[in-house]
């Protein structure tokens, strides 16, 4: 038996589901949706949207956050990320998200609502490099 979601983790997936269905993905046929929640509760959303010149492609992770950034918001505790079989954020999402939160609860879910990981973005990026470092 499975327990219960937390209510917000349950909120985020939905949004995470919900906004995956604009990923932009001809080339890969791989939907992603992220939702990205501040620490003054503020939620934002994103999917992967592809290129012809694939490198250009954007993840659903930095989609979110660069919306988020460029709203004001720097602090962010939580990130619920789908795919459709559990796949993990990539490196660049990592490290893009590690700026501003290494602490950040990271969520990674399915279009099913199942829940795959759930752990703290240091394990996902251990030892990274951050602000911090440019100042030692
Ligand atoms: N993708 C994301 O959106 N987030 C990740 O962290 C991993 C990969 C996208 C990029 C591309 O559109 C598709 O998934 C396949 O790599």
């Amino acid at each position: 038996m499975s327990s219960a979601v937390d209510p917000a983790v349950q909120s985020l997936l939905q949004q995470a589901i919900d906004v995956s269905r604009h990923a932009y993905i001809p080339y890969s046929h791989y939907p992603v949706g992220a939702a990205l929640r501040a620490r003054d509760g503020s939620v934002y959303t994103g999917c992967n949207v592809e290129n012809a010149a694939y490198p250009a492609t954007i993840c659903a992770e930095r989609a979110a956050l660069v919306k988020a950034v460029s709203e004001g918001r720097r602090e962010f505790d939580l990130i619920v990320v789908v795919t459709r079989n559990g796949g993990s954020p990539c490196g660049t999402c990592r490290q893009m998200l590690y700026e501003f939160a290494p602490a950040l609860r990271v969520v990674i879910a399915d279009l099913a609502g199942r829940i795959h990981a759930d752990q703290p973005l240091n394990e996902l990026l251990p030892l990274g490099f951050g602000p911090i470092e440019l100042n030692k």
